[in-house]
């Protein structure tokens, strides 16, 4: 790493669960704070330290690193019970969280109402539009993991019914938003309920105003302007790493819209979520896994039907850190991870989980698309014209051996080197991380120069 990067972001390249946990975990010791941006609890980072795993959600992946401070700044939307639990619970296993959580002032607050209408609307798109029963294979359900996040978002924009972190410790100007968020939800939700055939329990304002007061207590002496600090930081000379949840094809607008998520889930978000300039970015690191995989609904065009995706998935977990959903599985699309180094000006990349796909005969690579009876290498993200796309693959040698305790590229197997350095050239990226396994140790950091040098 160069010395004089200042700021650097994590970003998923993928659909989510890259692996972005276990970089952040591992970058997190070189620099002083470690700052979420965007999303909320949807996210799930796992990170394995000294073969004891942890999973986070609200708090940033730094923690685990005793020295660094982290930042959940204004662009995330906090469940505010989510994360008192998520802190007591990493208290209890020893990792000291006071003074190193730090939550915006004006980052906006998830409420029992958010989930709940998060749900209502996921069961009326699964029965089909508006309230037309239709039949299997025409549900829209994009598969959210129905923690409020949509509809959060949804208020922050709206404005009057938006409720910040700040707010917790205003209980007139909570009291208001409160009550008036549950006028307007009541009509919207009876509506949702009976379009969907489900049942639905009114709310009491002065419950949610009560809970949320007492959570605010809590978590009052970690509540501040976080724009403030992350600027007074920067002037003193500290280190920021930006850790993106979700990822870029999950991002509202350059994702595979509208089987998206509701924030700006690339680097393009850093700014906006944290009052730090985009400018002041030294390094973007994409982080993708060795193939391919995607929760909830929505285009996947290399996906796997068969017993090779069963292998892949298996030998990957790829179990959901937050929803424990089977993800779906296929093989690496290079078509749609160039263009996600397009679009976050990516620097340099990470590839995790390479030891997962030993013992396969032939990988395939999807280099271009058929579209429409065309061949193109460009990637259409709105999901009506992917759903079209059909993969033009090329097929490299397997590697047998197993890689989890290599320690270097030039122990890796030539297929495994290969590989690597077929996705190096695709994506005119240097690769400066490659992973054989979830623990900080089983991880190989390559020079300035990347492999192909
Ligand atoms: P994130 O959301 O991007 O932080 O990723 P998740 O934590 O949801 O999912 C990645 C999973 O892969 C976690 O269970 C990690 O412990 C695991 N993992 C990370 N890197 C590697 C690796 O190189 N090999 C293997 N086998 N597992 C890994
Ligand atoms: P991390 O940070 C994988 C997906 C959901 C769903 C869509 C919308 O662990 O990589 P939402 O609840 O956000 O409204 O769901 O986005 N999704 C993720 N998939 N990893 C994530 O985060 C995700 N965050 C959201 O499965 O398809
Ligand atoms: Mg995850």
């Amino acid at each position: 790493m160069n010395r004089t990067d200042q700021c650097t972001a994590v970003i998923g390249l993928q659909w989510g669960d890259e692996g972005k946990g276990k970089l952040v975990d591992l970058l997190a010791a070189e620099h002083d704070l470690v700052v979420r941006y965007n999303g909320g609890a949807n996210a799930g980072h796992s990170v394995v330290v000294g073969g004891e795993r942890f999973a986070l959600h609200l708090v940033p992946s730094g923690i685990l690193s005793p020295a660094t401070r982290t930042v959940i700044g204004n662009g995330v939307v906090v469940d505010p019970a989510r994360l008192l639990d998520e802190i007591e619970k990493l208290e209890a296993r020893g990792v000291k969280t006071e003074g190193r959580i730090a939550i915006s002032d004006r980052a906006h607050v998830v409420l029992d109402y958010h989930k709940s209408e998060d749900g209502l609307r996921e069961e009326l798109l699964k029965a089909g539009q508006a309230g037309k029963r239709v039949g299997a294979g025409t549900s829209q359900e994009i598969g959210t993991t129905r923690r409020g996040i949509g509809p959060c978002y949804a208020d922050k924009v709206t404005r009057a019914t938006g409720v910040r972190m700040g707010d917790l410790l205003r209980p007139d100007a909570l009291r208001r938003k409160v009550e008036l968020a549950c006028r307007m939800k009541h009509a919207l939700f009876e509506g949702l309920a009976s379009s969907a055939h489900v049942e639905w329990e009114p709310f009491e304002p002065d419950a949610i105003i009560e809970t949320a007061l007492g959570h605010g207590d809590k978590l009052r002496h970690r509540i501040t302007d976080t724009t403030y600090l992350l600027h007074d930081e920067l002037n003193a000379g500290r280190r920021l790493l930006f850790e993106g949840a979700n990822a870029t094809l999950l991002d509202v607008d350059h994702g595979t819209y509208p089987y998206v998520t509701s924030s700006n889930s690339s680097v393009l978000g850093a700014g906006p979520g944290s009052g730090v300039p985009g400018h002041r970015l030294d390094r973007v690191i994409g982080v993708m896994k060795a193939y391919s995989t995607r929760v909830g609904g929505g285009p996947m065009p290399t996906e796997l039907h068969d017993e090779t995706g069963n292998q892949i998935r298996e030998r990957g977990h790829e179990y959901g850190t937050t929803t424990g959903r089977p993800r779906r599985v296929g093989w690496l699309d290079l078509v749609a991870l160039r263009y996600a180094c397009m679009v976050n000006g990516v620097s340099e990349v990470a590839i995790m989980l390479l030891d997962v796909l030993a013992g396969f005969d032939d990988l395939k690579v999807c280099t271009a698309y058929i579209v429409d009876g065309r061949e193109t290498d460009r990637f259409p993200p709105d999901a009506a014209d992917l759903e079209h796309a059909r993969p033009v693959y090329e097929t490299l040698s397997g590697f047998g051996e197993e890689i989890t305790g290599v320690t270097s590229m030039g122990e890796l197997p030539a297929g495994a080197a290969a590989y690597v350095d077929r996705i190096e050239r695709h994506l005119g990226v240097p690769v400066r991380v490659v992973s054989v396994g979830p623990d900080r140790a089983q991880t190989i950091r390559l020079s300035e120069t990347g492999c192909a040098s």
